[in-house]
């Protein structure tokens, strides 16, 4: 049976197992997905490891997406723009990087959600590991602007400028942002982890906005709870984007598409 797995620190309480199990049911195959915990210091040798007992894929997950860039045979035009990886695909010779991340978060806003991002304005709060990783997918639906804005101002102003080949970033900073309105505004921040919500100027959200939180569980909460006191017409967390970053990689070693919905809705449940 081909076996795959995510690996991270902490893993216990990864849904990704679950996921795929329930993918692999609804298309008839059968495989192995497992929860492996790694610490940093064993990743290399336990990718080679793996590599010799057959593994097929993986799933990176914290602290691992960055880390594993350097273990690669090769890497997706995807995992060189987020600078992480998610998804490791067996090459002969070692692993092919991937990252689903951002394909999955654009699947869940426009096909999901049913919120088109092209033509809009949209605004990502956050210049860390989370918030490049869904840049360049959201480039590629071509929205009217896309601002990337931060506590920390040079942040931004990196990450425009290495991204610049593939099209307009706007760098700025939070407190900057008084006055503008946008139609999609993501929190990439991982300020909800601790229960925060990061300093922001009122009337952000244009008529009609979708509030969007990467993060999913309590973590999400006080954005969302924010975004809709401030009148954001749609709020979502990234319960949907999980599923579908699962979806993505599961057709990109099974080359069969999964079916998302009745795994969101299960897990909602
Ligand atoms: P991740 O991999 O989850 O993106 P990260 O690389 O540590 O994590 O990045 C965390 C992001 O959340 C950063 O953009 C950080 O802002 P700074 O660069 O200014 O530190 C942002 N962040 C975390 N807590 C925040 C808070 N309370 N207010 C505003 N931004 C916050």
């Amino acid at each position: 049976m081909d076996r795959y797995a995510v690996l991270g620190q902490p893993v216990a309480h990864s849904k990704s197992p679950l996921i795929h199990a329930r993918f692999a049911a609804q298309v008839g195959e059968k495989l192995l997905y497992e929860a492996y915990e790694i610490a940093p210091d064993e990743l290399s040798g336990a990718l080679k490891r793996l590599h010799g007992d057959g593994w097929q894929g993986f799933n990176l997950t914290l602290p691992h997406k960055t880390a594993v860039l350097a273990l690669c045979e090769s890497l997706s035009a995807g995992a060189e723009s987020a600078g992480a990886v998610n998804t490791l695909v067996r090459l002969d010779d070692g692993w092919h990087g991937d990252n689903t991340d951002g394909a999955g978060f654009v699947r869940d806003v426009v096909i999901n959600l049913g919120v088109p991002l092209r033509g809009k304005r949209v605004l990502v709060l956050g210049a860390g590991g989370a918030a490049r990783g869904i840049l360049a997918p959201i480039l590629a639906e071509e929205p009217a602007e896309l601002v990337i804005s931060n506590r920390n101002p040079w942040k931004p102003e990196e990450i425009a400028a290495s991204l610049k080949r593939l099209g307009n970033i706007v760098p700025r900073t939070n407190l900057s942002l008084k006055g503008d309105q946008y139609d999609v505004v993501i929190n990439a921040t991982s300020a909800g982890h601790r229960g925060e919500l990061p300093r922001l100027p009122p009337q952000l959200f244009a008529p009609g906005a979708l509030a969007y939180d990467l993060n999913y569980g309590p973590a999400a909460q006080p954005f969302l709870n924010w975004a809709q006191a401030q009148g954001a017409s749609r709020i979502s967390d990234g319960l949907g984007m999980l599923v579908e970053q699962a979806a993505e990689a599961f057709t990109l070693w099974r080359g069969l598409r999964p079916e998302t919905a009745p795994v969101l809705a299960e897990l909602r449940r």
